[in-house]
């Protein structure tokens, strides 16, 4: 498929992290340190120790679940839809270097020199964490997964890797992290659970510290054709029964409005797809084509139809979203966490304290 040509390609191109042969950790259900480094004011070697909340879940003592379908490797027990494997790592890689392209950066929130801890939560394979580590060497970066693919051997030596399932909560004491961001990790999540969630984080950031967020609503596509409108009824019926939110990005501004959170700022950005959208739009091309083939063993199953049949669908709609010159939109949240105590409980109360720009 032209999507898997190009994702390959694009990934090298664009990527000075190694692709599969070098993130493919998967010894990774303990919590990680880097082994080369040497302890310093800013080592976090003892940052879990030190903070240590509900410890780093029973997850540590059992290695991960998989499953196999149509070669593809799937976490089992855990609502998760996407694949654990080499090819998933190669294709968060090259979203990575496309979102840091198009933000022009890898950060939006107004962080200073002054920080110290920083967490990224569903960290994935660590292409974050670890750019950011290079970026900021005297910062302590841990990312926390339920499935870590990340390298376990070569990484900054500023970043810690831990396993644990955020539905439980976070295993870190109150206002530890200066800075919490979270990528593409709440559209996964069952709706229930999205506020415990976003709670846990601004629980775990200090007071005046900053939380990110980077989502796309799944089916907020501009100018959908019909392959498109009968792959999202599929797509309904699926999510429903993984409990996902496809109006994400509404509840997420809803409940962050809702916290504890100041100076909230929403920023939509629209990101076309295939030949009309020049270099990004065929990068995102091979990104979204990725997406639909690491869905489709699932699809597949649920559909009951060959894999030729899913082939055939996910060629024709990826047509389609060129013909029409589809865009999909990403939305980014910024906010700090308030500075006072007492403003936690009048968190809903305070609503005209923050600024939210409405996209
Ligand atoms: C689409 S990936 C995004 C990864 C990374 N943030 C990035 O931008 O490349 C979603 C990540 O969320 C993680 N995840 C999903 N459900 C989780 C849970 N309940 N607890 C912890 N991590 C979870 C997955 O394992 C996966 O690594």
């Amino acid at each position: 498929m032209g999507g898997k040509q190009s994702k390959s390609k694009l990934s090298s191109s664009l990527s000075p992290l190694s692709s599969s042969a070098g993130c493919c950790g998967f010894l990774c259900n303990k919590k990680r340190k880097n082994p080369n480094s040497k302890k310093s004011k800013h080592d976090v070697e003892d940052i879990s120790n030190e903070i240590g909340r509900n410890s780093l879940s029973s997850s540590r003592h059992s290695m991960p679940n998989y499953s196999w379908m149509d070669g593809r490797r799937f976490l089992e027990d855990s609502n998760y839809l996407l694949p654990k494997d080499d090819e998933e790592i190669d294709r968060s890689n090259t979203i990575h270097f496309l979102v840091k392209h198009v933000l022009n950066g890898n950060y939006k929130a107004p962080i200073t020199d002054t920080m110290k801890k920083c967490l990224d939560v569903g960290s994935g394979n660590g292409a974050w964490l670890m750019d950011m580590a290079s970026e900021f060497p005297d910062v302590s970066f841990i990312g926390v997964d339920i499935d870590l693919q990340s390298p376990s051997a070569i990484y900054p030596q500023n970043c810690q890797f831990d396993t644990c399932d955020i539905l439980g909560g976070l295993p870190y004491e109150d206002e530890t992290f200066d800075y919490v961001h979270c990528r593409w990790v709440i559209c996964w999540l069952p709706r229930e659970k999205f506020r415990f969630v976003l709670e846990e984080m601004i629980r775990v950031t200090k007071r005046g510290g900053w939380i990110e967020f980077l989502e796309s609503n799944f089916a907020e596509v501009r100018n959908p054709g019909p392959v498109f409108k009968s792959l999202w009824n599929t797509w309904k019926e699926i999510s429903e029964l993984r409990r996902y939110d496809n109006h994400v990005i509404m509840t997420l501004e809803k409940i962050l409005r809702e916290l504890p959170v100041d100076k909230l700022s929403s920023t939509k950005i629209s990101v076309p797809f295939g030949e009309k959208g020049e270099k990004t739009g065929e990068i995102w091309k091979g990104i979204l084509s990725g997406a639909y083939t690491a869905m489709s063993p699932k699809w597949r199953e649920y559909l009951n139809i060959s894999a030729e049949q899913m082939h055939e669908l996910i060629d024709a709609v990826l047509k389609e979203h060129d013909e029409r010159g589809v865009h999909t939109n990403w939305y980014l949240f910024v906010g700090q966490r308030k500075f006072r105590s007492n403003d936690d409980a009048i968190a809903n109360e305070d609503d005209t304290a923050s600024e939210f720009e409405i996209v």
